[in-house]
């Protein structure tokens, strides 16, 4: 699989060698952590053909068989602080929406913040951790995992998946190969690392096109708390700006937001 990958990758390019293979490991993003604690360069891709307990955002679990998926993991060193970074996970998104439609000629929608969607399913998503020097009170390390579905047919999903979840072939019809992606989003990954800090406007004006938040009517879901509203903006920072059916507005920055009309929330 590993040179599979790197065949779709110029011979060239700055991050050729520093992809890491591993068929089978619990998590892309906790190998990848480690070896950003040791010093791995910035570019350092973690790649799995399988995950035994590949994690999500909120403390979820990410469905990650043998050979279906794309389970990446890339080491980022933007030496900022975090406060300059807060666009990260949506600067990600859009770097998944470019490789996907790369290899697929299928562009996602974005579920704000970070799930990518095809035809109103689950596709794929993001998951950003940080490390901030406490000298310096600079990132260290950032770890982006990312996940996407490509060859899962419906009984490949758990049944309690089915309804929510999508694959590559599921949505385009099209047996796109993880290996061909992943050269696609390590291309994507080094692009937008040049212009992650210097181009945050245009990075941003390119997430809010993509997502399908906004406008929708949401839920946003904290612990048993649930508020109903309707989803306005996406800000600079990454934040959702809601007016909620009370008649506040708020800019929400974490939690769940379900979007009506999306995996069952009718
Ligand atoms: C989410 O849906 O909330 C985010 C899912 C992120 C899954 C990817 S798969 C590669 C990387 N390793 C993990 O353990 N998680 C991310």
């Amino acid at each position: 699989m590993k040179q599979n990958i790197l065949s779709h990758i110029p011979a060239e390019h700055p991050w050729k060698d520093l992809l890491v293979f591993c068929d089978r490991i619990p998590s892309t993003n906790d190998l990848a952590k480690k070896l950003a604690k040791e010093g791995a360069a910035e570019g350092t891709v973690v790649i799995a053909a399988e995950q035994t307990a590949g994690r999500g955002r909120m403390g979820r679990s990410f469905h990650a068989p043998a050979g279906l998926g794309l389970y990446f993991s890339v080491i980022l060193r933007p030496e900022r602080p975090a406060e300059e970074l807060l666009h990260l996970t949506c600067a990600a998104a859009e770097a998944a929406c470019d490789a996907v439609e790369e290899c697929s000629a299928n562009r996602p929608r974005i579920k704000w913040i970070n799930d990518l969607v095809m035809g109103n399913k689950k596709l794929g998503g993001i998951l950003t951790e940080l490390s901030v020097n406490s000298k310096t009170g600079l990132v260290d390390w950032a770890v982006i995992g990312i996940g996407i579905n490509c060859c899962h047919r419906l009984e490949d999903f758990p049944h309690e998946l089915q309804d929510i979840a999508t694959s590559l072939l599921l949505s385009t019809g099209k047996a796109i190969q993880a290996e061909h992606l992943a050269g696609c989003l390590i291309q994507a990954f080094y692009r937008l690392n040049k212009t992650l800090l210097t181009e945050k406007d245009t990075i941003m004006n390119r997430y809010r096109l993509d997502c399908m938040t906004v406008g929708r009517e949401i839920v946003l879901i904290r612990g048993e708390e649930k508020r109903y509203g309707t989803a306005l903006q996406v800000e600079d920072d990454g934040g959702l700006r809601v007016l909620f059916d009370d008649g506040t507005t708020q800019t929400v920055q974490s939690g769940e937001v379900s979007v009506r009309g999306l995996y069952g929330y009718i």
